[in-house]
């Protein structure tokens, strides 16, 4: 039953279905307080027929207010209508969403890792930057040789036998006739024959590359590895400018604290020939396992050109003299950074690789 019609009951009725509405969390319960606040059976409705018992004047007044009241109340409830459908159209769109900045956060493909110059690769760059400093020059030559390269015009005829010192690699079909070259040494006869056409002697240069021995490959030995080979002739040259050469190189990629030192030796294309030692570079000297305990380890051999190579290839030895070393980049890279055993530099293990 509707309370009686007047301006008190109206204004707080209003104020009443206006709290209501705007607690109204769904548009089921919209629709339902829509139904009971301004339906057929509503208070507004009975106020309506109520107002047909009033006097003329009292019912234009209330008339008015009840009017503006149902229109309030009518806006309301859109009003609220209105906002509930932004808010389910927020949620929705919220829901909806695409993240697409994911990838950049967890990133699904791992990033590349960047590579870098192998550990011999870089031993090399650095020897013939050692020496190019010193003003030789960098020469490359074949990894197939002759036998006229690798050892005849080296002194070593066939039968020599210094030959089996080489365990060497022949080619199939070639009669023994073509190898693998066994050292860098041949990279010296090629270049005096070619400065002998040229008329470009004196010859100051290094030069670097892989060699093929027949081996059992051990901590100590590889099959197929790397020299560097140095080759200087000019006029009056000595045995103290080989023996000065050494010593220079060995401080300047070694290290102050690391000394060189000659033995006598032999090698058919140098005489006199050594072998050069330099400081263990584990024990500095100390003397320790692996140099068994000597202070020195074995780097390479060296020696004054023999007259017999400077008549192979053309060169007049009452004019020109010179000296020739050759070493091991692989036993350089093993014995700077202390590397256990060569084979780790051909596995390719990159936990290994990625040390250096
Ligand atoms: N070719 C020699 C070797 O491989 C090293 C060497 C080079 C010795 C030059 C003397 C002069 O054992």
């Amino acid at each position: 039953m509707a309370p009686g019609l007047n301006e008190a009951a109206l204004s707080s009725y209003v104020r009443d279905a206006v709290d209501r509405v705007a607690d109204v969390a769904d548009k089921t319960a919209l629709g339902a307080l829509r139904a009971e606040l301004t339906g057929r059976r509503s208070t507004l409705t009975g106020w309506h027929r109520e107002l047909g018992s009033l006097e003329p004047e009292a019912r234009r007044a209330l008339g008015r207010l009840l009017n503006e009241a149902e229109r309030a109340i009518t806006e309301s409830i859109d009003g609220r209508d209105a906002a509930l459908s932004r808010e389910a159209r927020r949620a929705q769109l919220e829901a909806d969403r695409l993240c697409l900045d994911e990838l950049v956060d967890r990133p699904v493909v791992a990033p590349l890792e960047r590579g870098h110059r192998h550990l011999v690769t870089k031993t090399r760059d650095e020897l013939e930057d050692v020496f190019v400093a010193m003003g030789f020059q960098v020469v490359e030559g074949p990894e197939i040789e002759t036998d006229w390269y690798n050892f005849e015009a080296l002194n070593l005829p066939l039968g020599h036998p210094a030959r089996g010192m080489h365990d060497t690699m022949y080619l199939d079909g070639t009669s023994e006739s073509v190898v693998l070259r066994t050292h860098t040494s041949p990279v010296q006869v090629r270049s005096m024959e070619a400065a002998v056409r040229d008329r470009s002697l004196p010859l100051h240069l290094v030069a670097p590359g892989r060699v093929y021995r027949r081996d059992t490959p051990d901590a100590s030995h590889l099959v197929e590895f790397n020299q560097i080979e140095g080759l200087v002739i000019d006029q009056g040259i000595t045995f103290a400018d080989l023996a000065g050469t050494i010593s220079a190189f060995t401080t300047a990629y070694f290290g102050e604290d690391i000394s060189a030192r000659l033995r006598p030796s032999y090698f058919p294309f140098t005489e006199p020939s050594a072998e050069f030692d330099i400081t263990c570079t584990i024990c500095r000297g100390a003397r320790c396992r692996t140099c068994g305990q000597t202070g020195w380890m074995e780097l390479g051999g060296c020696g004054v050109i023999d007259p017999a190579v400077f008549a192979a290839v053309g060169i007049d030895p009452t004019r020109w003299s010179g000296f020739a070393f050759g070493f091991g980049i692989d036993r350089c890279a093993f014995m700077r950074h202390q590397v256990a055993d060569l084979r780790a530099l051909v596995d390719n293990d990159v936990r290994f690789l990625r040390q250096f």
